[in-house]
């Protein structure tokens, strides 16, 4: 009989998506037994019902395209249980055999919850911020690379130009994975990350050890979370105090305060860029979307295997299956090795 396997996106969008619905769909026309269904705006769309269907057509000329034809949205369907109960209704009245739920640690962390309670998931891991525990890599955050690489390489020439401290603040809400990849290939001076918090007196002896060797500019990559020790106070800078569902505050600042505490304490004139969504928005590399066709397939062939509970994740050159409990396991912070290479570069 032909069985029925639900398709949503939730989270924070990311360059990739797309390329992974239309790998799921096209996998399951290969394998022949499958109504694929999908649902609007992440795990929200089990709360109110909203369901597309998808089929070839539906997922013709999207493997380039950024963003998700589906929607979607930080939707907690365990904030309370008549949520939750709705949810596993509603799975049922779709009559559903099985969801690929594609997303980052909140989004499988749902699905792991509903594994739990006996619903058949497989998940496939996203990120931008490349901070998710059991896969080497995440789609997206390629993508987010090379547009930050972009950014820093054209604040170089400008702040060459105008001898200035230019900081450029770049996505990356616990891990520095954006920051430090950017910042070693556009060669920023200085790479501040959240794993690692810096006193801005060792910032700014940085910049001051370039100006002692005759380069006037500099370029700092900060990332989003990253926590700058001025004085005794140890900082996250948030831009709101609005929290998600899932109990997340918006960040955003960092990079602004960076620039102020800079210039007073060297003098320099420094100004902040930030990148915001555009490191979100638009479509995927090559790289991501190779990667992203590779995890749709794997996870629609996990579903024919009837092995649910797991995410597809890369391992080394390999995509594996590995259990949903360990996205719950912390995140996958910098690489400390790489993170300290790149002080090699630090004003020398
Ligand atoms: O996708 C993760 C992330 O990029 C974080 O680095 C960032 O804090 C967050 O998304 C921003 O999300 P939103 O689009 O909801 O503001």
């Amino acid at each position: 009989m032909t069985k029925r396997i639900g398709v949503l996106t939730g989270g924070g969008d990311c360059p990739g998506l797309n390329a992974v619905i239309r790998a799921v769909v096209r996998r399951a026309i290969v394998l022949n037994d499958y109504e694929m269904i999908g649902i609007k705006s992440g795990w929200k769309g089990l709360i109110d019902l909203q369901t597309m269907p998808l089929d070839r057509a539906n997922v013709t000329g999207i493997l380039y395209r950024g963003g998700t034809i589906l929607g979607t949205s930080r939707t907690n369907i365990f904030k309370d249980e008549a949520t939750t109960k709705t949810v596993i209704d509603n799975i049922k009245k779709l009559k559903l055999d099985g969801i690929v739920a594609i997303g980052g640690e909140d989004t499988l962390g749902v699905a792991k919850k509903l594994t739990d309670l006996g619903i058949n998931v497989v998940g496939v891991p996203k990120t931008i911020d490349n901070d998710l525990n059991g896969t080497d890599f995440t789609f997206g955050f390629d993508t987010a690379v090379e547009i930050a690489t972009d950014a820093v390489d054209r604040l170089h020439t400008t702040a060459e130009s105008h001898n200035r401290v230019l900081v450029c603040e770049v996505m990356g809400r616990h891990a520095g994975w954006i920051a430090t990849y950017a910042g070693i290939a556009g060669g920023a001076d200085c790479i501040l990350i959240p794993e690692k918090p810096i006193d801005i007196n060792e910032v700014c002896g940085v910049i001051e050890r370039r100006h002692k060797r005759g380069a006037y500019f500099s370029i700092i990559v900060v990332a989003e979370g990253a926590k700058i020790i001025i004085g005794a106070k140890e900082k996250e800078v948030t831009s709101s105090s609005r929290i998600d569902e899932f109990g997340h505050v918006q960040l955003g600042g960092v990079g602004q305060e960076l620039a102020k505490a800079i210039e007073k304490k060297t003098g320099y004139e420094t100004r902040v860029t930030v990148l915001g969504h555009i490191q979100r928005g638009g479509k995927p590399t090559a790289h991501d979307r190779v990667l992203a066709t590779r995890f749709g397939v794997a996870a629609m062939n996990a579903v024919h295997a009837g092995r649910f509970g797991v995410f597809v994740a890369l391992n080394g050159k390999d995509v594996v299956e590995v259990p949903l409990s360990q996205v719950t396991k912390g995140i996958k912070t910098v690489d400390e090795d790489l993170y300290e290479m790149s002080k090699t570069f630090w004003g020398y």
